[in-house]
């Protein structure tokens, strides 16, 4: 079955087509960042115009690619939450019409749970139960998964998320957005322990994270220094060295606890190269098995969304209701 899925959560607009026979996907991932950037943040209603404008060509270049007609799909699905009301609205109105102008199920799915089953378009299938980590731009979120739709949070940020901990500090850098992959760039170039940052909560029997103290900490520090390029290596360096180490922390007590043999690191901040290398050290060490999507599958993207809809949708579940409607708060555990 073929699995035509789009994201619009926010401000880039992924389509893709999942097959769940060849188990393979062909995507386009279309960014707005261009058009936020000189806002200094994502303008919500910019973003659903442009998703508005984008998503019938992406989908026409889609089919184009996949050498797929159109009655070659057999299954619908969008994002329905959590993301920007206006944005989701738009992926919600286009696929919810075209499944029903072709007579095919259609699913909304939930973004954060997409994140996690990202891991499985690799060749390397996942299996339930597993220990969860998502970091991306609006959530820091520890979960423990049982399968398709059902999972129990153990913990989440108190303040930002880790994402958001990156780009708030590039933007104090004046490195742009996204600031997680040019914090990285800049970090390889830094000396280590140059500055000794806060670890928030260390040492705290919790599955709990908080970054804006750090965050606050990190903004103290740059304000007493000139800027120079050494010192935004340096302070990129230390930002990723104690962000992974709180994480690695975390993740090392909850495997030990709650004894999972899988663990799965996703969201946006899962791109980070030394983030990945760390927590696949970790399970190596604990003899978990350890998961994360490709690179390019951590950041949002439409190929989540599809494969997420096609278990979905092999499991008999759909939304027959003409109804659009999306939940732009939609907890991980309300599923
Ligand atoms: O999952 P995502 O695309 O969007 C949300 O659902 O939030 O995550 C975006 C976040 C941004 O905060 C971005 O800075 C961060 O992921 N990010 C990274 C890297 N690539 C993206 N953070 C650290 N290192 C990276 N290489
Ligand atoms: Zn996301």
């Amino acid at each position: 079955m073929k699995v035509l899925g789009v994201e619009t959560s926010c401000d880039d607009t992924g389509v893709a087509i999942y097959d769940t026979g060849s188990h393979t996907v062909e995507h386009i991932l279309y960014s707005q960042v261009a058009i936020h950037t000189k806002y200094g943040g994502i303008v919500p209603e910019l973003a659903s115009r442009d998703h508005v404008r984008k998503i019938f060509p992406l989908v026409e270049k889609l089919l184009e690619k996949s050498k797929c007609q159109l009655d070659d799909i057999a299954g619908c699905a969008y994002t329905k939450g959590p993301g920007l009301m206006g944005s989701l609205l738009v992926g919600a109105s286009f696929i919810k019409s075209l499944a029903w102008s072709m007579d095919i199920p259609c699913i909304g799915v939930n973004h954060l749970e997409a994140h996690f089953l990202a891991a499985d378009l690799q060749s390397k299938r996942l299996n339930y139960p597993f220990l969860g980590l998502l970091v991306s731009g609006g959530h820091t979120l520890l979960v423990e998964c049982y399968g398709l739709g059902r999972y129990t949070v153990l913990g989440s940020t108190l303040d930002d998320a880790v994402g958001e901990c990156f780009d708030k500090t590039a933007k104090l850098l004046g490195l742009g957005y996204p600031g997680g992959p040019a914090i990285s760039k800049y970090a390889k170039a830094g000396f280590p322990k140059r500055f000794n940052f806060p670890k928030p909560l260390a040492g705290k029997q919790t599955y709990d994270f908080s970054f804006s103290g750090l965050k606050t900490h990190v903004k103290q520090t740059v304000e007493k220094l000139e800027k120079t390029q050494q010192d935004i290596c340096d302070i990129s360096r230390a930002l990723e060295d104690t962000i992974v180490t709180v994480i690695e922390k975390r993740v090392q007590r909850a495997l030990a606890d709650k004894k999972h043999h899988s663990f799965v690191l996703a969201g946006g901040v899962a791109a980070n190269t030394k983030l990945r290398e760390k927590l696949q050290e970790v399970c190596a060490n604990m003899e978990v098995n350890f998961y994360c999507p490709e690179q390019i599958f951590c950041t949002d993207n439409g190929a989540m969304v599809a494969i997420t809809g096609a278990k979905y949708l092999l499991d008999n579940v759909a939304d027959d209701s003409l109804a659009i409607s999306v939940l732009p708060r939609w907890p991980l555990d309300q599923l």
